[in-house]
């Protein structure tokens, strides 16, 4: 099959908008609505330096490769590439040498913070002691916690990370099927500024999971394509399949999903306005008296 726009070989049919696309038509295709987003997120008044969080997996990387991409070569921006060793034997290493080779080769800063340094313990010792509660939740909320403080002191306008289409689709129809609209009304990108909370961005909210690991291989990207060995067997992964049977049967649902929410997320945030974030003892933004993060290592205690 030809694509639409040459006469190269296509190397995808996009099947929510029928067309056939070559590997180039395909990579400005992804890489138009990527930038029309961070055109619309990214507010260099905030400051210059941008973080990007990168794991070393296809959408870390394909994140950080279009921000360099688009803020590169401009004077009043300044991107800095931060990582996180969870501490999981044989599985975070190896992503890291990978992000680490990308810095290089780009000459783009490199920051890491491991929870060994942090917390005095990594995720192979917390593991163990979550208890009924999944590793995930532990290993979600200290990472967050490690991203926003290192942001911070790099003083850090915003912080994007990798999430894709269909990261934020299932995770709108898990707040939605839980009744946690509140939950909802606070999903990034952020638009209030809070003190401590550096406001999250994320340029590939709008690119289905299929499309960035293509472009990851359009553009020649290294990538970590392993599994963490404590991935989230639950929840997640049952909204992931519901929601991949929604779009075989009808495609173009996951926009539908996220459109549906943008256009009742102004409603959700009049309704349900963001409380002020007090400070954690730790130095953290929260919402209580003692941020998540705290509570969850105190309880492992
Ligand atoms: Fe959740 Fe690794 S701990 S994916
Ligand atoms: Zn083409
Ligand atoms: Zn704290």
């Amino acid at each position: 099959m030809r694509c639409d726009h040459c006469q190269n070989d296509a190397v995808t049919f996009i099947r929510y908008n029928g067309s056939h696309l070559c590997s180039g038509h395909f990579m400005s295709y992804v890489e138009r609505r990527v930038k029309r987003e961070l055109r619309k997120q990214v507010d260099l008044s905030r400051g210059s330096r941008i973080a990007v969080a990168v794991s070393g997996g296809k959408d870390s990387m394909v994140t950080l490769d279009l921000i360099r991409r688009t803020f590169g070569k401009r004077r009043d921006a300044e991107i800095h590439c931060i990582s996180i060793d969870e501490g999981i034997d044989g599985y975070r290493r190896p992503s890291l040498d990978i992000v680490q080779r990308y810095c290089q080769e780009h000459s783009l800063p490199y920051h890491e913070r491991s929870f060994a340094k942090e917390f005095g313990k990594g995720m192979d010792d917390i593991a163990p002691l979550s208890g009924s509660s999944s590793p995930c939740t532990y290993c979600g909320v200290l990472r967050r916690k490690c991203l926003n403080s290192l942001a911070r002191e790099l003083e850090c306008g915003h912080l994007a990370t990798g999430l894709n289409l269909d990261d934020t689709a299932q995770s709108l129809m898990m707040n939605f099927a839980r009744g946690d609209v509140e939950r909802m009304a606070r999903m990034g990108p952020h638009v209030k500024v809070q003190p401590g909370l550096i406001p999250r961005i994320q340029p590939l909210r709008v690119i289905p999971e299929k499309e960035s690991y293509l472009y990851a291989m359009c553009a020649g990207l290294e990538f970590h394509d392993g599994e963490c060995p404590y991935a989230d067997a639950a929840l997640r992964n049952q909204y992931r399949s519901i929601i991949d049977e929604l779009e075989k049967r009808s495609p173009g649902s996951k926009f539908s999903i996220l459109s549906s929410y943008e256009q009742l997320a102004p409603m959700l945030r009049d309704r349900m306005p963001q409380t002020d974030l007090r400070e954690c003892s730790c130095g953290e933004p929260t919402l209580s008296t003692r941020c998540k993060a705290c509570q969850l290592l105190s309880g492992l205690q």
